[in-house]
């Protein structure tokens, strides 16, 4: 099983909570933490956009960087990891963005890729007077299939040439082309999002589900391969959770109670009524299941709360789910999280193993 990393690029990474480790985002944090995870062999390192925070006592995502420039910067001083930066669809015509990857693609040598969201909270679009009106809701991924056509039709001849609904392209030109086929990724979680994802990307994310349920996301990734079976083509999940661990349960129970306790009400109100806006698509978007009481102090994403020894058994849990490729980890405390991980849980994943043969063979 493949496993990445969700960056903090807005502050507070993803705790909504006054309790929580409070910091705001840098290159020079980013950068200590995708040299760490490169160091215990992760596999890849994935930033968010966030135009528009959530605001309360926290200021939660109110101080976000933008993420293709970030990631240019970290491809810069990394050498192995896989790096990926998100495009926020609706922002930047997909002409730049293939020349924004093709940029990063020659920094990182070939270990780049983009993530591709249509967007699902209107204030961060209308701030800048660019949300399309509340019918996008309903109609955003027929908007991203053009986008990804001209995207794949530019890394993959260097032309574009079609006339869409959404897009004109007039002849449109991109060179270089990337030196490593460009990898697209999204986190489509409706049936739409999922068929586009089957059609067009190479791996779709979705959120975990639940506190200690390891296997609780298993309809949704059981989705995304009929979908992927349906489109003839493999297109696998990779899961998203934050990962509270320590020496006992005990220790990394009583971490989580905490930030529970500190829950920065003000900023999760602020989610529950953007969760609320899209009333124009089915009930299988999941935004509006961020804002769930259960769980809203993380947005849902699926907790690992335990000893070490239990963090890693969970995720060997993970690892046998049908249609799962991958995890996407945050964590409370990022550079402490990442290096227990490195140390203490991921030696104990048999999913992992083949890092331990290979930390030998480098020793
Ligand atoms: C791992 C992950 C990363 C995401 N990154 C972003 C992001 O950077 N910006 C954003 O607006 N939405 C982001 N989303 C939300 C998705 O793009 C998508 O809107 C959401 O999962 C709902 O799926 P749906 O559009 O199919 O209903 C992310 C979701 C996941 C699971």
């Amino acid at each position: 099983m493949k496993v990445g990393v969700f960056i903090p690029i807005g502050n507070n990474g993803w705790l909504i909570s006054t309790t929580a480790p409070q910091y705001k985002p840098t290159f020079e944090l980013n950068k200590a933490i995708v040299l760490k995870a490169e160091h215990y062999q992760f596999d890849f390192a994935l930033s968010m956009i966030k135009l528009r925070g959530f605001g309360g006592k926290t200021e939660f995502w109110d101080h976000n960087l933008e993420s293709f420039t970030l990631m240019a910067g970290l491809a810069a001083v990394t050498s192995r990891i896989e790096i990926y930066a998100t495009a926020a669809t609706l922002t930047l015509p997909p002409a730049i963005v293939a020349r924004m990857a093709a940029t990063v693609d020659s920094i990182s040598g070939g270990r780049f890729g983009v993530n591709l969201v249509t967007g699902w909270q209107k204030p961060e679009y209308e701030q800048m007077g660019i949300w399309p009106g509340d019918d996008y809701f309903a109609r955003r991924y027929d908007y991203l299939t053009e986008y990804v056509t001209v995207l794949r039709d530019l890394w993959g001849t260097g032309k574009s040439d079609l006339k869409g609904e959404f897009f004109t392209m007039n002849d449109c030109r991109v060179s270089p082309q990337p030196q490593s086929p460009m990898k697209v990724i999204c986190a489509g979680q409706s049936d739409a999002g999922m068929a586009f994802s089957a059609q067009h990307a190479d791996y779709n994310f979705c959120f975990g589900k639940g506190v200690n349920t390891p296997t609780a996301f298993a309809p949704t990734a059981a989705r995304m391969k009929s979908a992927a079976d349906l489109a003839g083509r493999d297109v696998g999940s990779y899961v998203l959770f934050m990962v509270i661990a320590d020496e006992t349960d005990e220790a990394a129970r009583e971490k989580w109670e905490r930030y529970k306790d500190g829950a920065d009400e003000e900023a999760l109100a602020w989610l529950t009524t953007q969760s609320q806006q899209d009333k124009r698509s089915g009930s299988d978007t999941n935004v509006r299941q961020m804002a769930d009481p259960t769980s809203a102090v993380n947005i849902n994403m699926g907790t690992l709360v335990g000893s070490y020894a239990n963090v890693a058994r969970m995720l060997d849990e993970v690892a046998t789910v049908p249609g799962t490729q991958g995890v996407l980890l945050t964590f409370d405390d990022f550079l402490q999280g990442i290096e227990n991980f490195g140390e203490r849980i991921q030696p104990l994943m048999s999913c992992r193993s083949h890092i331990a043969l290979s930390a030998k063979e480098v020793a």
